[in-house]
Order: structure tokens, then C-alpha cells, then sequence
């Protein structure tokens, strides 16, 4: 039985406040968990709240329907007292940060109180014995740097790895190469808030100089190490004028379809996700029947974690692949609930970070927990890194 639930204001990596959870059970366990938060949120996410107000609201609502009133090893019911505490839809009562803060600290205990490892718990014992590859975000712009491309996301996908671990550094070798080749080029780059590169140039020389680095990499380590993108192209898109803008270049929703399957073709991409508006699900549907099912085409603003959304959008051939980021749908139920109707309708879960992360592992558990092909949470970088040396862990242990 869940005796105590605390909540806080930490830090998150962009220096904004965000909740963190705990939990105690009367058996001894203890679970804690933190929000991360987007900056290219969807706009059909659950709402995120700003920190103390989330913290006020849950400690008013959901604290008393859930100390000494449910199991943490119950996550189910965890979860419907998170959503009857709240009352509406989409958290805003209580904030989806202060909701998965609460959700994730209690299954983390409720893995404390079993003693087992939190992806044995969520996954149990019918789990398969799969480990996720890392996609790891080595170029970026977007919402997540200014002045860098207009794609937010250029991934290195090392599919061809032996082990997780082997995954986790050939990505942060790409990200060197990376800056290796910039330096090469005479181009200064910062960082964007993944800890991705973010210099200043256009689209196509970023196509380059990773498709450069991962070919470098790929001899030097001697598997495949592929190239994906999450374009996040609802930040490209003005509805008014129904075109995607790059800078001055403009492309309309049909251009948009050809230009990324020819980028799919000339860099053999493994991955592609949000190539359309978040709310175009034909625009989506082109592109999945252009490119056939070696690419995954992954809805994330699309599908935005949301089971009715991905509902419509399985209805549509909409996309091969699910993004899955707890935060924005609120509760790890919820969460399970997205991978398993993806799944059986033969999408690919994947499971992501936010830009705005915490040293919180919770998505590593999860990606193994769901057998989920790949897991996105950036190449360098503490918060980033919490989850990967998690996953390095856990290949060791699993
Ligand atoms: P966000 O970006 O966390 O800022 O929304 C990540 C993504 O779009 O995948
Ligand atoms: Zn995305």
C-alpha cells in the first residue's frame, strides 16, 4: 500500500522547474520519479502545468485518492486515481507533469518493494528478451536551437549493432565525428537543448556531414550504422498558407511527401518521424505507402502518445511507427495502452526523451520492458547519459 506521496520542484536540463514524485509503500519500497517537457510539444499533448501549480492541484486532488487507497504494484489503479483525481481528458487539473512524476515514482516502487529491476516489473515475465537501438540525435535545429536546420532531428541509428552497448557508443562516436568534420569545414556549432550539434547551416550540407560521419563510423566500427530524422515538420507548417517553409524555401503538403521520400532514397533512411503536419494523417499516409516498410515512419506530434489518435491514424495507414513519450498522455498505463494497440496493428513502438529532460531513467526500463525496436534519447550529455549507461546497465543484468 502506498503510505506517502511527496512532491518538489527540481531542475530540468534546460533549467526550468519540473516535478519530481516519490513514493513510499508500507512494505519499505521507495520509487522516484520526474517530468521532462517539450519544446516542440504537439498540440493534442495532455497538459503540462507549470510546476508549482502542478504540485498545488496534486497535492490537493490526487494525494489523498492515493495514500493509503491504492497498491503501487496496482499500477492500473495508480493510474485511475491519477485520472479521477483530475477529471478532465487531458490533466488539466493536476498537470500531466505531476501525473507521470506520480505514476513513474510508483511503479518504481512498487519494482522496489518486489525487488526487481523496473523493466522486469513493467514487462514482466512474458517480456521478450529484445534490446531497443538508440537513436541518437547528432545534428539538430528546430525548436531545440535557434539559427541552426530547419529539421529539428539528424539521427544516427546504429541497427547493425551487437549489443546495446555497442549502440550507445557508436552513436557518441558519430556525434564526435560530427564535430570532427565541422571542424573540418571551419563551422562553429553549439549545442542544441538534446545536446545535438546545432550549426549554422542550411539542411542539405547537415545531410553531409552525417551521412559522412556515420559511414566513418560504420568502417571504424564495423556494423551499420544508419541515418534517420525527426523532422518535426508541425514547426515547419503555416496553415494559413498550406506550405512547409525552410527559411525562404517554401514546399506544399504534396512537394513535403516527394522531398523527404527522396531523401529516404538518396540516404537510405531508417527512420522518419513527424515528415508531415501533426494533423495530416493522408499526408502521412502517402509518405508510408511511398517508402514501404524499411523505413519507419513514426507519428509522434501525430499520434502524440494518444490511443484515439492512433486509433484514426491505424484506420488511415497513417504510419508504421508509434512514438511513445509518457508525458503526454500522463500515466504509464496509458503509455502501455499506446504500444499495445501500435503493436497489434503491426506499428513499431518507440520510446523517447523530451528536450527538456532529468536524470530520471524511467524510458530505458520502458523501452525494454515493451520489446521496443528503438528507444530516442540523445547521443552526449548527463541527462541523455542517464538513460544510456541505464541501458548498458541493464544489457549486463537482463
Ligand atoms: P520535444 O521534442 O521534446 O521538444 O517535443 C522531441 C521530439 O519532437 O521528438
Ligand atoms: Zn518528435
Amino acid at each position: 500500500l502506498i503510505t506517502e506521496v511527496r512532491l518538489r520542484r527540481i531542475l530540468d536540463s534546460r533549467g526550468n522547474p519540473t516535478v519530481e514524485a516519490e513514493v513510499s509503500t508500507e512494505s519499505g519500497g521507495f520509487g522516484r520519479g520526474a517530468a521532462p517537457s517539450g519544446a516542440s510539444t504537439g498540440a493534442h499533448e495532455a497538459v503540462s502545468l507549470p510546476a508549482d501549480e502542478a504540485i498545488a492541484a496534486a497535492r490537493e486532488h490526487a494525494v489523498p485518492r492515493i495514500e493509503g487507497q491504492v497498491y503501487a504494484g496496482d499500477q492500473r489503479s495508480v493510474d485511475a486515481a491519477l485520472r479521477a483525481a483530475d477529471g478532465t481528458d487531458d490533466f488539466g487539473t493536476i498537470g500531466a507533469n505531476s501525473a507521470v512524476a506520480i505514476s513513474m515514482a510508483s511503479a518504481k516502487a512498487a519494482a522496489d518493494t518486489l525487488g526487481a529491476p523496473l523493466y522486469q516489473h513493467l514487462g514482466g515475465a512474458f517480456r521478450g528478451n529484445t534490446f531497443p537501438t538508440p537513436l541518437g540525435n547528432v545534428v539538430g535545429g528546430g525548436e531545440h536551437a535557434k539559427e541552426a536546420t530547419h529539421i529539428q532531428e539528424f539521427l544516427s541509428a546504429p541497427v547493425g549493432a551487437p549489443s546495446v552497448t555497442d549502440a550507445v557508443f557508436a552513436n557518441a562516436r558519430v556525434h564526435g565525428a560530427v564535430s570532427e568534420i565541422l571542424d573540418d569545414r571551419d563551422i562553429p556549432a553549439a549545442k542544441g537543448d538534446e545536446g545535438a550539434w546545432a550549426p549554422a547551416i542550411d539542411d542539405e550540407e547537415a545531410f553531409e556531414v552525417v551521412a559522412e560521419a556515420t559511414d566513418t563510423v560504420a568502417d571504424e566500427v564495423g556494423f551499420e550504422v544508419g541515418f534517420g530524422l525527426d523532422v518535426a515538420a508541425a514547426e515547419l507548417y503555416d496553415p494559413d498558407d498550406g506550405v512547409y517553409r525552410y527559411g525562404d524555401v517554401e514546399r506544399t503538403t504534396d512537394e513535403q511527401v516527394e522531398y523527404v521520400a527522396d531523401l529516404v532514397d538518396e540516404y537510405d533512411l531508417v527512420y522518419v518521424e513527424d515528415p508531415l503536419d501533426e494533423e495530416d494523417f493522408s499526408g502521412f499516409a502517402d509518405l508510408t505507402a511511398k517508402v514501404g516498410s524499411e523505413t519507419l515512419v513514426c507519428g509522434d506530434d501525430l499520434f502524440v502518445t494518444n490511443t484515439e489518435r492512433l486509433a484514426r491514424g491505424i484506420d488511415e495507414a497513417a504510419a508504421n511507427a508509434i512514438l511513445v513519450k509518457p508525458n503526454q498522455i500522463g500515466t504509464l498505463s496509458d503509455a502501455f495502452d499506446a504500444v499495445e494497440l501500435g503493436v497489434e496493428n503491426g506499428l513499431a513502438p518507440v520510446i523517447s526523451h523530451r528536450s527538456g529532460e532529468t536524470e530520471d531513467t524511467t524510458i530505458a526500463h520502458l523501452a525494454v520492458a515493451t520489446d521496443a525496436p528503438f528507444v530516442k534519447t540523445g547521443a552526449v550529455g548527463g541527462e541523455r547519459t542517464a538513460k544510456l549507461n541505464e541501458l548498458i546497465r541493464i544489457e549486463e543484468t537482463a
